[in-house]
Parts: C-alpha cells; sequence; structure tokens
C-alpha cells in the first residue's frame, strides 16, 4: 500500500539551547534524547545485547509467550503509532499478528527512521506506512493530520516510558490518550520494580558499552556544538535510588576544570555531576494508577522476570 516519509523537525537550535540551559542549572543536566545521534543508536542496540542489560529480550520474550492472548484483549486494529519506533523492529511481531492498514512510525533521528520504515512496506504489501521525522516529545500532536480514522493502538515499548519523571510520564500520557482518539488502546511495555543488584549491574556492564554511551553525549556535544570536553576526565556513574525507583545515570568531573561550549565557558568543580538519564522501575498498581491520572483504563497485563507489558483502552 505503499510508504511515505514527512520530515516534520521544527526548525529550532533545540540541542543548543537545551543543552546550555542544563549546563548553566544546579545540579548540570541534559535531556536524555541527546544520548540518540548515530554512534549513540549503535551503542544503544550494543547495549540491549550485554548479558547484564535483559530489558529488551525478556520484553520480547514476553511478547512472544502471550502474543494470542495479547491480540485477543486488544480486537481489531486499523491503525498502529508508534511513537520513537527507531529501527522499527519490535512493531513487526505486532503487524504479523493484527494485520492493521495503517503503521505510523514516529521519531526524532529522522532518516535512520525512513532507512528502517521503507522496508516495512515491502514486507507488507497491504500496509500503508507513514514515517514522520519528529521530536514526538515538543510536538506530537503534528502527526495528528497523518493519523487515518478507524481504531488505532498507541505502541509504546521498551520502556521508554521511564525516561521520564512521573508528572511527565503522566502528561505524555495524557498526550497519547488524545492522539488515539475515543475507541483508541495503549500496549505499553515498562521495567518492572526488583533485585537492586540486577538493577545496578544493567546499567554498569562489564564490558563499558553503557559507559560508553554515557560519554557518547560528551563526544556528541564536542562535534556538533564545537565543545572541548575531555571524555577521559568524566566518569560514567549509575546506580540504583530505591526511595526515587530509578536509575540515575551521570558523568562525574574527575577534576576542577573548565570547558568551552558553543562560545560560552562552563565550570565543573572536582566531583561534580552531569546528570544524563533517570530511568524510573514501577510496580504494576504503580503504573496503573499513572495511567489513570492520564485518562487510560487498565484493560489487561502481563509481566515475565521483572518486565511488565499492560494494555490500556
Ligand atoms: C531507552 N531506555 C528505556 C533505556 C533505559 O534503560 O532507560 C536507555 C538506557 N540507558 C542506559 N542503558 C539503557
Amino acid at each position: 500500500m505503499g510508504f511515505a516519509y514527512t520530515d516534520l523537525s521544527v526548525d529550532r537550535d533545540d540541542l543548543r539551547d537545551d543543552v546550555l540551559t542544563g549546563l548553566a542549572a544546579s545540579p548540570k543536566s541534559i535531556p536524555p534524547k541527546y544520548f540518540y545521534d548515530e554512534a549513540g543508536c549503535r551503542l544503544f542496540e550494543a547495549i540491549c545485547a550485554q548479558p547484564e542489560y535483559v530489558l529488551c529480550r525478556t520484553e520480547q520474550s514476553l511478547m512472544a509467550a502471550h502474543l494470542p492472548d495479547i491480540a485477543a484483549a486488544l480486537g481489531p486494529v486499523d491503525c498502529i503509532i508508534e511513537p520513537g519506533a527507531g529501527d522499527c523492529v519490535k512493531v513487526r511481531r505486532l503487524l504479523d499478528t493484527l494485520h492493521p492498514a495503517n503503521l505510523v512510525v514516529m521519531d526524532i533521528a529522522g532518516a535512520p527512521l525512513a532507512a528502517a520504515a521503507e522496508p516495512l512496506s515491502r514486507d507488507y504489501p497491504a500496509l500503508a506506512v507513514t514515517a514522520l521525522g519528529m521530536d514526538f516529545i515538543h510536538d506530537l500532536e503534528a502527526a495528528t493530520p497523518y493519523l487515518p480514522a478507524g481504531r488505532r493502538l498507541v505502541y509504546y515499548p521498551g520502556s521508554s516510558i521511564g525516561n521520564f519523571a512521573p508528572d511527565e510520564a503522566s502528561a505524555l500520557l495524557a498526550r497519547f490518550r488524545q492522539l488515539a482518539s475515543a475507541q483508541g488502546q495503549l500496549l505499553i511495555g515498562f521495567d518492572l520494580k526488583k533485585d537492586p543488584q540486577r538493577l545496578h549491574a544493567a546499567y554498569n556492564d562489564a564490558a563499558g558499552v553503557t559507559a560508553a554511551f554515557n560519554l557518547n553525549l560528551l563526544a556528541r556535544l564536542n562535534r556538533e556544538l564545537g565543545a572541548d570536553f575531555d571524555l577521559t576526565r568524566f566518569r560514567h556513574y549509575a546506580f540504583y535510588n530505591p526511595v526515587a525507583g530509578r536509575i540515575e545515570m551521570h558523568l562525574v568531573s574527575l577534576a576542577e576544570q573548565d570547558i568551552h561550549i558553543a562560545g560560552q565557558r562552563v565550570h565543573f568543580a572536582l566531583g561534580e555531576t552531569l546528570h544524563t538519564e533517570h530511568s524510573y522501575k514501577f510496580r504494576g498498581d504503580e503504573f496503573s494508577a499513572l495511567a489513570q491520572i492520564a485518562g487510560w483504563t487498565l484493560k489487561a497485563a502481563w509481566e515475565h522476570d521483572g518486565f511488565a507489558v499492560q494494555l490500556y483502552g
């Protein structure tokens, strides 16, 4: 049925503005969406293959094991919408089972998204594939004109929702509710609270891939904003905070130092942190309370080895 790519990214200097704002704050921070340049996407794929980081593999085995139940609970679906679809691999399992007429995928990395989505229209000849290059966190509503009528399913796998603070997560879920429209549904995957040692190991893999992913952010700023971060003077530091129920990921300055970025000088004290990511973990009931605030009603839930998939209508 064909393939269409539209670049909806607004011409804004978001990276520069967001980074300078984050570096001027206390504590310093950078939004985690900036991890995903080309090297960052490759490093994230490598993280998913590490023995300690079982999140992606566990979700896939859960989906494989429960697909008939999930399909039965969903009923007919005309359009699947996947924000942050990346390599468009996970959605294939749903396409094979649900046979929707339309797929709308969105991602901030527009060119890699288009390259990944185009083959879907060949592999599923009855499917109309629309790929939207956009920062859906900012501009989700810009996707509305591209959504066909019919029963919509918003698919948000991979525990990406955990990278938002609870109030932001709830606001994003409410926007998904609007996007899905009246008969729409949400199928969402998230990581569960579990033994903190397991969580700690997942973000401190022995091969150092998560450390490289974290430090790649500084390499990106050097390349794209002409910054002069010395990567050997920052340490990847990730730990589970059981009070907040989240992994916190930081880059800690190993020395007192000044860096230069986009014409500005930024001072780091010895031991000062640049916070790069939160990855919230939930109990099933905690998450459904969050989704309920956003206007969703829990229809079904599946759990496997520390990971959950929930269906909302
Ligand atoms: C994409 N997101 C769900 C990952 C996570 O686990 O929070 C990103 C990640 N950061 C470090 N490792 C993986």
